[in-house]
Formats: structure tokens, C-alpha cells, sequence
């Protein structure tokens, strides 16, 4: 483990957080348990395990408010398209754009074809599992009837604990999810429940197509579009199945309690179930296991002590391990508030990002793109993993390529392309839904360097090496098959027609953008680097490529975004999205010769980024990414003035709210929270600026940081 030198003479020895002298960690991160005493409307308190999660309103369930349990493997379909020739997905074509002198396919809405087209972009949905609640003498609990509200979540257990007053009585709720489970588990402890007028409902929604769902996911209003049943068996007394079927797709929802209780279909309801605990005790305990397997092959659900031990364990580990940064020390508040946001991250992320497949942007909050996950946003929530150390985490969901591997290859060779090209807007099927942008982005493709190559120089280590070696290959034959060939210029161009990072350039005129050129470099020396380690050759076209890219485009002593664009910088189509082009100093190594790279044009360009750009209609990755640059540049000052822009901002349980674009939360923002901070922590391998510690924060702050890998 790495020790990063400090500013305060605290003396820190790494792997040993809890130690005097270095940092206690579980005071850290306990100091900020979030407390609330009423819901809040938009944002769940929540409980997860990172593959599944649930949102509490403020009774620790989901009893005033429909909050969601989402998963990675929860999905749907609606039935398909009845319009003959517009039935099956295999009718679905695309469409051809020019592309350097020939037709190439993308994968388009195609104007004759709008039902299938849009059935693929709103096909699968994610599912949200059910709501569980509770009711009072069998009526609906609004939060007017609640009052002494209280709730607090505890950060290094993964533990809620809500109590209130209902009609007089006390009632606590502690709720905890199971970390290998996907079981979310609660002990209610109330006189209401001895007197038997306290019962927990469970209600099943089905999907619904709107493209964002928040904050509440699911369609209530649709109950003979999906079915449930409740499966009982003598054998199990204590334990009651809800199976829910929509469409091809059966999930079980499996309840488990301890003591008494009735499971009854609630009258009035088509899908609702109540647990009606027998009247005596004062506690119930309950768990519920969700889950897509069949019947027969469904563990009985942890109850609530093993569900809340396991969680504490888990939690224990999680922050006692990794990396960790303590800004505290110092009692300055605007040092203490980004240690706020950064710990709530740190618990949020692996709650809602820390699943099988990459997450949405929303996590498993709510839906946006339909619960779809981008391929092109994975470096924003995966990348930190691995500079906290936390490959463990960051593997369970990089897989995603091994497993996208054939229907990116497919996907290359439609369009006449060597290797694999990966999808934009994805399913767990490999499936990249049809768009305009989607079909034309590219900065999706080196991604898989950049978590390899972080990796590798924290390991350096063979496994490393074969682990990514059959991705890195076809990525980097896609990206070099990509390259053309300019026999004017004699260079390889990028694009057009493509999307830069930004978004917002005409895509049929758009080349060269200066991300994409240094990214295109930096993965392919990445890939040669990679045979080079494994004393494998890398075939000769991917150093041609490497060293032949066109130059990067400058305009009167700034880089622009794409060839061309001189004018960019008095024209708020271009100054008011993603300032992708600072990226190149800072996300990623600048590039090196022989692109004429000058970092004086980088400060240039990013003075003139600061100087034009409109903030306020920034979001999510925009500030963590300017936060990289201008701390790669040795401007601590200005990187913490990002990382606490008004715009960019975390609510009191930590949820980042997606400014003037997208509902809350996105969670790009939180991720790219962590990777800055850990590249200010520990440093870049590269080319930097601020090569020191005290360069990369504000003056006079006390950073006290362990266990970080250099950024790139
Ligand atoms: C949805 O349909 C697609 C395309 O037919 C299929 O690949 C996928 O497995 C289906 N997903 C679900 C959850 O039914
Ligand atoms: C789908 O449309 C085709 C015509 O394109 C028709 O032959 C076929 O019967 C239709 N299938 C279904 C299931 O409706
Ligand atoms: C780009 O060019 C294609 C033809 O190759 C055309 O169909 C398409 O509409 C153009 N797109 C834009 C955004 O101009
Ligand atoms: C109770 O809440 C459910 C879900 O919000 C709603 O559908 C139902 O109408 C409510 N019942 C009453 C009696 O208000
Ligand atoms: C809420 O609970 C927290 C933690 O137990 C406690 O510190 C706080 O004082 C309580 N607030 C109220 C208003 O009871
Ligand atoms: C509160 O409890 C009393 C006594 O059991 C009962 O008469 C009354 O209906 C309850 N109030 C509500 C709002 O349910
Ligand atoms: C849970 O942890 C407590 C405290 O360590 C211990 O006493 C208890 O036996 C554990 N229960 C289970 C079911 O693991
Ligand atoms: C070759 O590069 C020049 C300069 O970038 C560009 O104007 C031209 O369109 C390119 N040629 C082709 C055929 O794309
Ligand atoms: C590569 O070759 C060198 C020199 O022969 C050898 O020391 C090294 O172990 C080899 N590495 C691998 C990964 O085979
Ligand atoms: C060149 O950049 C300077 C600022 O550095 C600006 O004042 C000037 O207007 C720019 N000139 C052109 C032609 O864009
Ligand atoms: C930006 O400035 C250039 C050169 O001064 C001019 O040609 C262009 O029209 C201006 N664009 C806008 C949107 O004002
Ligand atoms: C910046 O964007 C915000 C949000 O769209 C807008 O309200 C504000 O007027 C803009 N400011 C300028 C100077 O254009």
C-alpha cells in the first residue's frame, strides 16, 4: 500500500486505519450520519448492496412515499410492435450515413420504421421490484399523521433507524439490505404492533416507458398488465412468496419473519399483500428476498439479525480498507463539507454502483433512459474504484466487456470495421439502443485502457495483463480499423461523421476533436505497452495509427473542440456543454509527441473555459473534470472551487443533483467527486503540474490521506 505524504505532521501508517496518530476512520465517517426528521420528496434515504437497493422514506420503509427497490437483474419487456414489418426486432434496419466515400449502417431511428425504432430504445425497462410498507388498521399512514420524526442512517454499519409517533405510540424501524443477499430486512418495534394495528403491505407495480422515472419508478395504474400470486407452503409457516409476472419476466419476492403473522391478499388491491403480525409481541421482524430465480432454487431470506450482522461487517471492511482521505483536521468548513460529500459518495456508490453490470446514471435510485446504463459514462462511475483501491469493486462490473465482446465485434462488422465497437445506451444483453448519438459517439472506446492501464500500475502483475489482454485487443483493432487514412493530410483522422464527448457539433462535419485524439493515443500506446509486457507483438498498424493521428486542433492559442470550430468560444452552443477538451490534462495523460501537445495552450484553453463558459448550465462530470485540471495544473484553489460549485451540489444524504439537466440523482457527479479527489490525494504517473501535495489543495487546508493510487 502506498503512503502519500502529508501536509499536517500527522504520522500515517497505511493499513492500519485505526491507529493513533493516522486516521480514525469510523469517526470520520460516522460524524456524517445523515439525520433527517421529515421525507424528503425527491431523494430516498437508502440501504443497498450495490446489485440491489432500497429507498426509505422517512419511516425506513416505503410507507408515505413510493420510493423504489431497484436491481442489475431486474428487466422488462413490453410486447412487441404489431405493425407487420415492424414486428420482430430483426425488422429493425437503421439506417446508412456517407461515411469517407461509403454507406456505412448506424443504428438509428429509422423514419419507416418509428414503432420498432422506439420499441428498441424503450426495450428492456428496469423493473422496480415492489414497494413495502406500513399501514395502520389496515388504512394508508400519510406523513401528517407522523410527528417526533427522526432518522438516522449509519454510515459504517449500513443501518437505518427511523423512529416516530403514530396516533401516540412510539414506533421504531431499523432497516439493513444483506451484502451478498438481495434482501432488504427491517424489525419494527411499536405497541402498535402488540395490539395488532400495525401491518407491513408489499405492492407490485409495473413498468412504466417514460425516460426518466423520478423519483418514483413504475406504473400503479396498469394492474391487468402484470400479475402476482402468493405462494404459501405448510412446511414454511413463517414465510410467504409473492411471484410477479410481467410479461416473459417472473420475479419472486420471498418474505420471511420471526414469530406470528397472517399473509393476506389486501382487499381492495390487485397486487398488494399485507403481514399482518399476530397480536403479543412488540417487535416484528421481517425480510424481504427478491430475486429472478425459479421456485425450488430460492434461499430462505437472512433474517433481520444475520441480514444487520452481515451488513456490519461488511460495511466495517468496506471503510477500513481502500483508501481514505481525512479533511477534517483542520476544522476548515469548506474542507469539511467536500469530506461530506466525498464519504456520502463513498457510501452511495456502493449501494447504488457496485453491481454486476455498470450502473445507471441514477444507480439504483430511480430510472433515467429507462434504467439503462451508458458505455461511454463508465470511467465517471467505475473510475475512482480502482485510484481507492477497490479493484475488488470495480471487477464486479468490468466484466460487462468480455461479456459485450461478441456483439461488439458484430456491431464493427455491420459497419465494415475491424475489432469490437462498443455500445452507448446498454441493456444486459449487449443491446445499444438506437439513437442519433449514441450511434456516433466514440469516446466509449479506449475506456477499457484507461481502467486496465490504472490497474496495471497499481498491480503490475500478469493477472492484470491476461485479465483485460482479448478486450484490449479488439478495442484497440476497432479504434486503429476506425482511424482513416487522410491522403491529402497524411494523417489518420477521427471522424466525421461522430459525436465528440460534448455532444453538440455537427456530427456529419465534426473531426479530430481533441479528447478523442489524445484518448485515441494514449489507449493505443496503452494497447502496444500491453503486448510489450506480455512479450507479445502488437501488430504494426496500431503504432502506424498511434503515430500518425492528425494534429490536435488549435485556434489563435487555444485548443478547440473539433477541427474547424475557430469560433467556438463566442458561441454558447459550444461554451455551454461537457468541456471535454481540458480532459486531455487531467481525466487523461496529456497526449505526447509526436502530437505537438503544449501545456501552455492547455492553461490557455482552460482560462478561456473559465472565462466563457457558462457554469450554472453545467452538471454532473463537468466540475470533478475541470476540478483534475486545474489541480493538474498546480491549482488546488481553483479544483476545491469546482469540487464546491453551487451547481454542483450533494443534498443532506448525499445525493448529487443534476443541476439545470437531469433529475437527482446522477451519479457521475459522485464518482467523478472521487476520482479528483483521489488524483489531488495521491498524484498523477504522468506528466503534472502540481507534483506536490500542497499544490493540488487550497493553502492551509489539513489533508491527511492513505492507501491512494496515482491517476494516470
Ligand atoms: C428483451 O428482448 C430482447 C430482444 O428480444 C432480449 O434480448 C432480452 O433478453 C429481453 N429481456 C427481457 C428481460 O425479457
Ligand atoms: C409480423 O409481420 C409479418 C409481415 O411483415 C407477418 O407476416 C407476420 O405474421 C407478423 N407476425 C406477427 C406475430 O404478428
Ligand atoms: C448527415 O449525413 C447523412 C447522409 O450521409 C444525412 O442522412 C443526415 O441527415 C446528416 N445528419 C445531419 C445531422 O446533418
Ligand atoms: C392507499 O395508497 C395506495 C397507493 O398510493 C393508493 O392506491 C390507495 O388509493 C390508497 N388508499 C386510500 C384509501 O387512500
Ligand atoms: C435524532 O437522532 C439523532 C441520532 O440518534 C440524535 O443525535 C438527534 O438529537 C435526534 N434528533 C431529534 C430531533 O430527536
Ligand atoms: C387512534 O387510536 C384511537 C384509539 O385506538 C382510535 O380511536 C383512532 O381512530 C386512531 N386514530 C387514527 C387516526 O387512526
Ligand atoms: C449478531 O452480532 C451480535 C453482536 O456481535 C451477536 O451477539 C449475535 O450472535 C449475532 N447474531 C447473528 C445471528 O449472527
Ligand atoms: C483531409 O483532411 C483535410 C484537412 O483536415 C480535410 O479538409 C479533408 O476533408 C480531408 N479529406 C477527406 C476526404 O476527408
Ligand atoms: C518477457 O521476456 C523477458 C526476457 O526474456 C523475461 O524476463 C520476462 O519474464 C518475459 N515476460 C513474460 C510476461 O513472459
Ligand atoms: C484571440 O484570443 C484573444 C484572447 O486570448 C481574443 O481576445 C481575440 O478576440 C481572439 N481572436 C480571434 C480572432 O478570435
Ligand atoms: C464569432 O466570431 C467570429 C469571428 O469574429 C464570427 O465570424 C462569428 O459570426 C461569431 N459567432 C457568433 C455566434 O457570434
Ligand atoms: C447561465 O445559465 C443559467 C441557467 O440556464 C441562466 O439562468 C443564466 O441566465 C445564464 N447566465 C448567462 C450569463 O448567460
Amino acid at each position: 500500500m502506498k503512503v502519500v505524504p502529508l501536509l499536517a505532521a500527522a504520522l500515517v501508517l497505511a493499513g492500519l486505519p485505526q491507529s493513533e496518530g493516522a486516521i480514525n476512520r469510523a469517526a470520520v465517517v460516522r460524524r456524517f450520519n445523515p439525520v433527517r426528521t421529515a421525507s424528503s420528496p425527491v431523494t430516498p434515504m437508502m440501504v443497498g448492496n450495490g446489485n440491489f437497493a432500497f429507498g426509505a422514506d422517512v419511516t425506513g420503509m416505503q410507507t408515505v412515499l413510493p420510493f423504489n427497490t431497484l436491481s442489475s437483474w431486474g428487466w422488462h419487456n413490453n410486447s412487441l410492435p404489431t405493425t407487420p414489418g415492424q414486428n420482430s426486432t430483426t425488422d429493425f434496419t437503421g439506417v446508412e450515413w456517407w461515411t469517407h466515400g461509403r454507406l456505412v449502417w448506424y443504428d438509428q431511428a429509422n423514419p419507416q420504421e418509428p414503432e420498432i425504432s422506439n420499441w428498441l430504445v424503450q426495450n428492456p425497462q428496469r423493473v422496480n421490484l415492489g414497494r413495502i410498507g406500513l399501514v395502520y388498521e389496515g388504512r394508508n399512514i400519510t406523513e401528517d399523521a407522523l410527528s417526533e420524526k427522526n432518522q438516522t442512517l449509519d454510515l459504517f454499519s449500513g443501518v437505518i433507524t427511523s423512529t416516530f409517533t403514530l396516533n401516540g405510540s412510539r414506533v421504531r424501524v431499523v432497516t439493513t439490505c444483506h451484502p451478498q443477499q438481495d434482501t432488504v430486512s427491517f424489525s419494527i418495534q411499536s405497541e402498535l404492533i402488540q395490539t395488532g394495528k400495525l401491518a407491513v403491505f408489499v405492492d407490485f407495480p409495473y413498468t412504466d416507458v417514460e425516460k426518466f422515472e423520478a423519483p418514483f419508478v413504475g406504473d400503479w395504474s396498469s394492474p391487468s398488465s402484470h400479475s402476482t400470486s402468493l405462494r404459501r407452503s405448510p412446511a414454511s409457516p413463517d414465510a410467504a412468496t409473492v411471484e410477479h409476472t410481467l410479461g416473459q419476466a417472473v420475479y419472486s419476492t420471498v418474505l420471511a419473519w420471526a414469530g406470528a403473522a397472517a399473509v393476506t391478499s389486501a382487499p381492495g388491491y390487485a397486487h398488494r399483500y399485507l403481514v399482518e403480525p399476530g397480536a403479543g409481541a412488540t417487535v416484528f421482524e421481517l425480510s424481504a428476498f427478491f430475486t429472478a430465480k425459479p421456485p425450488g432454487q430460492q434461499p430462505p431470506p437472512a433474517p433481520f439479525e444475520a441480514a444487520r450482522n452481515a451488513s456490519a461487517a461488511w460495511w466495517a471492511g468496506y471503510w477500513g480498507s481502500g483508501a481514505f482521505i481525512d479533511l477534517t483536521q483542520g476544522g476548515n468548513a469548506s474542507a469539511i463539507e467536500v469530506q461530506r460529500r466525498v464519504i456520502l459518495s463513498q457510501y452511495l456508490l456502493a449501494v447504488n454502483e457496485a453491481g454486476h453490470d455498470p450502473p445507471q446514471e441514477s444507480g439504483l435510485t430511480n430510472n433515467g433512459w429507462y434504467g439503462k446504463f451508458h458505455l461511454e459514462m463508465v470511467v465517471w462511475h467505475l473510475g475512482h474504484w480502482g485510484l481507492w483501491g477497490r479493484f475488488d469493486i470495480q471487477d464486479r462490473s468490468t466484466g460487462v466487456y468480455l461479456r459485450f465482446l461478441n456483439s461488439s465485434f458484430a456491431r464493427a462488422g455491420k459497419q465494415g470495421y475491424a475489432g469490437a465497437r462498443f455500445g452507448k445506451m446498454s441493456d444486459p444483453t449487449g443491446g445499444s439502443a438506437p439513437g442519433e448519438i449514441n450511434s456516433l459517439l466514440i469516446w466509449q472506446q479506449p475506456h477499457p485502457m484507461f481502467f486496465a492501464e490504472t490497474e496495471y500500475q497499481a498491480k503490475g502483475d500478469a493477472a492484470t495483463l491476461e485479465k483485460w489482454d482479448a478486450v484490449i485487443t479488439a478495442a484497440a483493432d476497432f479504434m486503429v480499423s476506425y482511424a482513416w487514412w487522410n491522403t491529402t493530410t497524411d494523417v489518420y483522422d477521427l471522424g466525421p461523421p461522430m459525436y465528440p464527448a460534448s455532444e453538440n457539433t455537427n456530427p456529419n462535419t465534426t473531426m479530430n476533436p481533441v479528447f478523442e485524439l489524445a484518448y485515441w493515443q494514449f489507449a493505443l500506446r496503452v494497447a502496444q505497452d500491453w503486448k510489450a509486457r506480455q512479450n507479445k507483438t502488437a501488430p504494426a498498424s496500431w503504432g502506424s495509427v498511434a503515430a500518425q493521428l492528425a494534429p490536435l486542433p488549435v485556434h489563435n492559442g487555444t485548443y478547440i473542440i473539433c477541427e474547424g470550430l475557430d469560433d467556438m468560444w463566442n458561441d454558447t452552443q459550444y461554451t455551454s456543454n461537457h468541456p471535454a477538451l481540458i480532459g486531455v490534462y487531467g481525466l487523461i495523460p496529456p497526449p505526447v509527441p509526436p502530437l505537438a501537445f503544449d501545456v501552455s495552450v492547455l492553461r490557455a484553453t482552460l482560462g478561456r473555459v473559465y472565462a466563457t463558459w457558462n457554469l450554472t448550465e453545467s452538471y454532473g462530470w463537468d466540475f470533478p473534470m475541470l476540478a483534475m485540471t486545474s489541480a493538474r495544473l498546480g491549482d488546488g484553489e481553483t479544483a476545491v472551487e469546482m469540487l464546491l460549485h453551487p451547481a454542483f451540489s450533494f443534498d443532506d444524504v448525499g445525493m448529487p443533483t443534476g443541476g439545470t439537466r437531469v433529475p437527482a440523482p446522477y451519479f457521475p457527479s459522485s464518482g467523478g467527486l472521487l476520482m479528483a479527489v483521489a488524483m489531488m490525494a495521491a498524484g498523477w504517473h504522468g506528466p503534472a503540474e502540481g507534483t506536490t501535495l500542497e499544490s493540488r489543495w487550497p493553502a492551509g487546508w489539513t489533508v491527511v490521506a492513505e492507501g491512494f493510487e496515482k491517476g494516470l
